[in-house]
C-alpha cells in the first residue's frame, strides 16, 4: 500500500539532484518506513492478545529490520552533515560571486523546469559549468540591462505538504529564502490554478513566520502565468494583474520576463555617490561590473561616479572603501 506521504517521497525522489537532496529523500523515506514498522508491530501485538509471548518469529523479523534502518539512518545523517558542511562553502563561494539569486518556485507540473531550461538555453559557458558542478539546479541568466543573474530550479509544491516533510527538505525551501527574486511559476491553463496558487502562497507564508524568508516576501515575488499557449497566447491569459504571461513551451512573453525580472531588481537597488582615485581602475571596474553607473565626472583629484547597486553589493563595497 503506497500512501500520500509514500507518494510525494518518491516524486522528490525523482527530483533530487543533488547529493544532499537525494540523501535527505534517502532519510526521509527510512523514517517513514519506520513509523510504519512500529504501527505493524504494535498491530501484532494487539493480535496477541498481550499473552507476553516473546522472541517470535514475527517479532525478531520486525526487530531486525528496526535495527537495520536505524543503523542506515545513523550513517545517512553522517554523510548528510559532511555534505552540508561542504555545501556552506560552496555557498560562501557563491556569495564571492555576487549575482543575485532568481528563483523558481510552484506547484508540481507548473511548467519550472520547462522555463529554466528555455530562459538559459541549451549551451553552458564556462562560468556556468562551474556552477552546474556546485550544484545543477544553478545556471547563469544575462537580462537585457546586461545584468547577470543567478537562476535556480527548486522543487515543486504539493497541497499540503507534510510538516515533517517540509523540516526535512528544509535546505531546499532555504534556497528560496536566500533568493533575490521568486518567480512563482504557476500553470495558468489549470482548472484548480487558483487553488494551487493558494498551497504555494501557504507553504512560502510558513516559512514567513519561521523567519527563513525575512522581507523578501512579497515585494520579491513575480508571478509568471505559465502555458499561455494552452489558451491561446499570452493576450488571452485572464488576471495579469501585476503577473507576466509566458509560454516556457513556445518562448512566448519570455523577454517580457526577463525585462520584469530586471525592474524588479533595479527597483531595489540603491543609489550611491562615490569618489574613487583616478589610479584605482580595479574599484572603478567592480562599479561597472555590479552596478548601473548612472552619472560620472571625470576630474584631476578624483572620479565622481554616481552608481545604481544592490544593497548588499553597496555594503560590500563600502567595506572595503579606502
Ligand atoms: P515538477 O518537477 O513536478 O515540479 O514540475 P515542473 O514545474 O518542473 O514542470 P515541468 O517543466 O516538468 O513541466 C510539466 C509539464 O508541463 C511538461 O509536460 C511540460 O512539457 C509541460 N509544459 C511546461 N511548460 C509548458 C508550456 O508553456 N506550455 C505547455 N503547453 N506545456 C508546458
Amino acid at each position: 500500500m503506497i500512501d500520500r506521504t509514500g507518494l510525494i517521497l518518491d516524486i522528490f525522489g525523482e527530483r533530487a539532484v543533488t547529493r544532499e537532496g537525494a540523501l535527505q529523500v534517502e532519510l526521509a523515506h527510512l523514517s517513514y518506513q519506520q513509523s510504519r514498522l512500529v504501527r505493524s508491530w504494535t498491530h501484532l501485538e494487539r493480535q496477541r492478545g498481550g499473552f507476553g509471548f516473546l522472541g517470535g518469529p514475527g517479532e525478531t523479523q520486525i526487530e531486525a529490520d528496526r535495527r537495520l534502518i536505524g543503523e542506515r539512518m545513523v550513517r545517512l545523517k553522517r554523510d548528510l552533515e559532511q555534505v552540508r558542511r561542504t555545501r556552506g562553502l560552496h555557498r560562501g563561494a557563491r556569495r564571492r560571486v555576487p549575482f543575485p539569486v532568481v528563483a523558481l518556485v510552484g506547484y508540481t507540473n507548473a511548467g519550472k523546469s520547462t522555463l529554466f531550461n528555455a530562459l538559459t538555453g541549451a549551451e553552458l559557458t564556462a562560468r556556468d559549468q562551474l556552477f552546474a558542478t556546485l550544484d545543477p539546479t544553478m545556471r547563469g541568466l544575462r537580462l537585457p540591462s546586461g545584468r547577470h543573474v543567478i537562476l535556480s530550479d527548486t522543487v515543486g509544491f504539493i497541497s499540503e505538504l507534510p510538516t515533517e516533510l517540509v523540516a526535512a527538505f528544509r535546505a531546499t525551501l532555504e534556497e528560496v529564502a536566500e533568493a533575490d527574486i521568486i518567480l512563482h511559476v504557476r500553470d495558468a491553463a489549470h482548472p484548480d490554478t487558483a487553488a494551487q496558487r493558494a498551497d504555494v502562497i501557504a507553504v512560502l507564508g510558513r516559512m514567513v513566520e519561521e523567519d527563513a524568508l525575512e522581507s523578501n516576501w512579497p515585494e520579491h515575488t513575480i508571478e509568471v502565468l505559465n502555458k499561455a499557449d494552452l489558451l491561446g497566447g499570452v493576450a488571452h491569459v485572464p488576471g495579469r494583474n501585476g503577473a507576466v504571461a509566458v509560454s516556457a513551451m513556445t518562448g512566448e512573453g519570455l523577454d517580457a520576463l526577463k525585462e520584469a525580472i530586471d525592474g524588479r531588481i533595479a527597483a531595489g537597488m540603491e543609489i550611491a555617490d562615490y569618489e574613487i582615485a583616478p589610479a584605482d581602475g580595479a574599484r572603478l571596474a567592480w562599479l561597472y561590473r555590479h552596478g548601473e553607473v548612472i552619472g560620472r565626472q571625470d576630474g584631476e583629484e578624483a572620479i565622481h561616479v554616481k552608481v545604481r547597486l544592490l544593497p548588499a553589493d553597496r555594503a560590500r563595497f563600502e567595506q572595503v572603501r579606502t
